[in-house]
């Protein structure tokens, strides 16, 4: 057994904010960002939070799996920016959609947290405890991001994406996940820390903080050696893959891993000129993108990747 996606749904925030807008803002431009990261405009929630967007998702990849919330054995919800310390965003969704009969948690693995959401329920599904799983990536970095800071400020968006799961002798054939601890400060983002009634301190909140050419150093060297681990791990040729479906953080870092992997540049879709980075939730977006589009095929086999804040990084090898 092991655990076989059979639906998928996305949402993102009606607003677009565009390279310009943003060049009102701060000292930057439409040519710098574009060509330094392909993205073109992004979403950004007004009126709405993580987990009404997780919900919003989740709903759609119910449908699309033909699937009752009540049927849901457990709940995997992947964030960084989640609306309260607790609870947790899993158990809002789980009321919103009704799903009183699923356990739910959530995962903290920044723009990894997807993968490793899969990798989890991949293994409750496997090892026989749960039946059905729904899994959601889900980020709304803009409420983190410091809106004077133009070496982050244009790089992110809101949105989620989700996948639901059942145990069947098909679907996630292998998944590896990673972490480097010692490599945080690279990416970060505090929260409310330093503050309690003996240093009589206010907690105080911080934005997100990047080391980007670190971290694109990073990306482009672990993500090639990720998704040949999952290959060679599962005995896989890379060219049965029909996709790599990559964390969309920066068009270049794409190319790159398509290069580095020898693959050509159309079995890895992108969709960041639309949405930027939104952490968490680019892998299953785009995800739904594909299925939607009816490009995935029952037995197409197609490589997720990602990586982020921790530093983490993941990758599963999936039959569709
Ligand atoms: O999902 C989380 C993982 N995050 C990532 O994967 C991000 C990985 N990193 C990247 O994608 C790239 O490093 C960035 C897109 C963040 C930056 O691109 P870069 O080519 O590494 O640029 P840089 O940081 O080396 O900056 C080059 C120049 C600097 O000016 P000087 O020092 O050369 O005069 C920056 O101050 O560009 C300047 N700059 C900007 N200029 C206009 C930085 N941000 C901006 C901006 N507009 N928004």
């Amino acid at each position: 057994m092991t655990g076989r996606i059979i639906g998928t749904g996305s949402y993102v925030p009606e607003q677009v904010v565009t390279n310009e807008d943003l060049a009102k803002i701060v000292d930057t431009t439409d040519e710098w960002i574009v060509t330094r990261t392909g993205i073109h405009e992004r979403r950004i929630a007004v009126h709405e939070g993580t987990s009404e967007m997780a919900a919003k998702a989740a709903r759609r990849a119910l449908e699309d799996a033909g699937m009752e919330a009540g049927e849901l054995d457990i709940i995997l919800l992947a964030t960084s920016s989640p609306d309260n310390c607790f609870p947790n965003g899993a158990c809002e969704v789980q009321a919103a959609i009704g799903a009183k009969n699923a356990v739910a948690f959530d995962i903290s693995a920044a723009c990894s947290g997807f993968e490793f959401a899969l990798s989890t329920v991949q293994a409750f599904l496997q090892a026989g405890i749960y039946k059905t799983a729904l899994i959601i990536g889900v980020d709304c970095l803009s409420k983190l991001t410091d809106w004077n800071d133009r070496s982050t400020c244009v790089l992110f968006g809101d949105g989620a994406g989700a996948a639901v799961l059942r145990a069947e002798e098909t679907g996630v054939i292998h998944s590896v996940m990673g972490s480097d601890g010692t490599k945080g400060p690279v990416l970060s983002c505090s929260a409310r820390t330093g503050g309690n009634f003996l240093n009589g301190k206010r907690p105080e909140l911080g934005f997100i903080y990047m080391d980007g050419q670190e971290v694109f150093k990073f990306a482009v060297k672990k993500v090639p050696e990720c998704i040949q681990q999952v290959l060679k791990e599962s005995g896989t040729d890379i060219d049965e893959v029909k996709y790599f479906v990559l964390h969309q953080a920066n068009y270049r870092i794409c190319e790159s891993v398509a290069k580095r992997l020898k693959q050509p540049l159309d079995k890895v879709p992108m969709n960041i000129g639309s949405y930027g980075n939104t952490s968490g939730a680019t892998v299953p977006i785009l995800l739904d993108e594909l299925n939607r589009q009816g490009k995935l095929e029952r037995g197409d086999k197609i490589v997720m990747a990602g990586f982020g804040g921790g530093l983490t990084w993941g990758a599963a090898l999936v039959e569709w």
